[in-house]
């Protein structure tokens, strides 16, 4: 089925229109993309591999690079045995093809096929995975990453790029897979994987560089639940851009803590510098009590000189719509624990189109542990779709205040969207930078501000079994 044949119309307003960010003639890409399971050793090669994992085409963490201003063409196919989408993390796109069941589009049931023209604006490092049954299939593997080059950005300046892609598995001890979602991790911090790996492996990366030059490390959470503290054991490293927009660089050795958190769903750029033939830097998550090795970068002499580490600031977007501070609307939203199954706001009548895809999804929960402002996306047999958070109009800009009344961190991602965070009530020397996930602690408040762009975007916590079981709302941009 097309995406241009589904067209919700919620509360009988008006279908926001589907804005394009590239010229029609904009070069094109294929891809033929296929979800299907495989089998892999995920405990190594001496234990028995783990059949019904999630990937796209065959490969786990299947990595795309395609140039700024590419139009991918997107056939995809659904060989689970279940129903899914494809959602493009962090692009900004036609939101037809955002990949939210129901509110963009019907689910890929088993065997189905489903058109994804995603333009690619702005470079970066996206990712992309499934939006029904996210606890579930990204659970069990189902996540790409996607590197949009920046021709600006001569990629040569960095010896070696390094990707970490923190994922961990839940196994049992035969490698098989244990429940994702439980009511006891769904209501509090997530239930956490029982292996721990790092690009799908229980041991870290070794990777070599040589002596005194740079490595570009890219990291991105594809855990449903795992928030890490990143740092290293050199001085020699600099932030240089989150979710995958440039930032001011600013040595982690400044940071608080020296150390940067990130939540599900959020990436990193680090520019390090190599220590003297033989050396090694090491890359830790320092968030756990005993500091976890993400990667080993290990200085191999290949006749460079040492010289002064300064930080290689990447060009700054061009092409992002900013918003305007000063006639900015301003927004709140509470994170809270649900309040019982009744929400404050009528949900949608039954049969309003929307609802009745809701129903028809089967991409919801099983239960309602969350909610923003009161309401809580329809989960179990409380089947109802909210109505959106807010109606915002195209081009207008917006401030939301995000306040976590909650006990547990939540990393609140908003589809369709870069936008600039401004400010936290905790963390006072936070510099201004851009992304389309925000980590809000516990009793903190984070305005981020942005201007909207016409279509129905989700607005939701990145720790899957919290957007599952209510932590989701949207807005209607029209
Ligand atoms: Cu990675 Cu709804 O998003
Ligand atoms: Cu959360």
């Amino acid at each position: 089925m097309g995406a241009a044949a589904f067209a919700p119309s919620a509360l009988g307003e008006e279908v926001p229109k589907a804005i394009d960010t590239l010229p029609p003639d904009a070069p094109q890409r294929r891809l033929s993309l296929v979800a299907d399971e495989i089998e892999v050793p995920l405990l190594g090669a001496d234990k028995p591999p783990t059949s019904r994992f999630c990937a796209y085409n065959g490969k786990p963490f299947l990595t795309l690079r395609a140039p700024q201003g590419t139009r991918l063409m997107v056939e995809f196919e659904n060989k689970l045995p279940d129903p899914t989408t494809v959602h493009w993390h962090g692009i900004r796109g036609p939101y037809i093809f955002d990949g939210v069941a129901p509110i963009t589009q019907p689910i890929v049931p088993a065997g189905g096929r489903f058109f994804y023209n995603v333009p690619l604006p702005d470079p970066g490092f996206y990712f992309f995975h499934p939006h029904c049954d996210e606890t579930g299939q990204v659970g069990r593997g189902l996540v790409g990453l996607l590197f949009v080059e920046n021709p600006r950005e001569a990629q040569v300046r960095f010896d070696v790029e390094h990707i970490i892609a923190v994922k961990d598995w839940r196994l049992d001890d035969a490698g098989r897979w244990l429940k994702m979602f439980t009511d006891e991790g769904a209501s509090t911090a997530g239930t956490f994987g029982t292996v721990r790996a790092v690009n799908g492996s229980p041991v870290a990366p070794r990777a070599e560089a040589p002596a005194y030059g740079d490595v570009r490390v890219r990291t991105i959470i594809a855990d449903a639940t795992r928030v890490i503290d990143f740092g290293c054991d050199t001085d020699d490293a600099a932030v240089i851009a989150v979710d995958g927009q440039a930032i001011k660089p600013f040595l982690l050795s400044e940071a608080p803590d020296d150390i940067w958190r990130m939540g599900p769903a959020m990436r990193l750029d680090v520019h390090v510098r190599m220590p003297g033939p033989g050396q090694e830097v090491r890359i830790y998550d320092y968030r756990t009590a005993e500091p976890y090795l993400l990667t080993t970068l290990v200085a191999v002499d290949k006749g460079r000189k040492k010289t002064p580490f300064k930080p290689k600031a990447l060009p700054t977007p061009t092409e992002l719509p900013l918003p305007d501070i000063a006639k900015a609307t301003h927004l709140d939203f509470l994170v809270q624990t649900a309040a019982g199954a009744t929400a404050i706001a009528p949900a949608l009548p039954p049969d309003d189109p929307l609802a009745k895809a809701l129903i028809d999804s089967l991409c919801v929960g099983d239960k309602t542990f969350w909610a923003l402002n009161r309401n809580s996306w329809g989960a179990g047999t409380d089947l109802r779709l909210p109505p959106p958070l807010n109606v915002l109009k195209d081009g207008e800009s917006y401030i939301l205040t995000i306040t976590n009344v909650s006990k547990h961190v939540h990393p609140m991602h908003l589809h369709g969207h870069v936008f600039k965070v401004l400010s936290s009530s905790k963390k006072k020397k936070l510099p201004q930078f851009l992304a389309d996930t925000v980590l809000v602690e516990p009793n903190e408040s984070v305005d981020i501000a942005f201007k909207a762009t016409s279509g129905n975007w989700v607005f939701h916590c990145h720790i899957l079994e919290h957007m599952d079981s209510g932590l989701m709302g949207w807005f209607r941009v029209a």
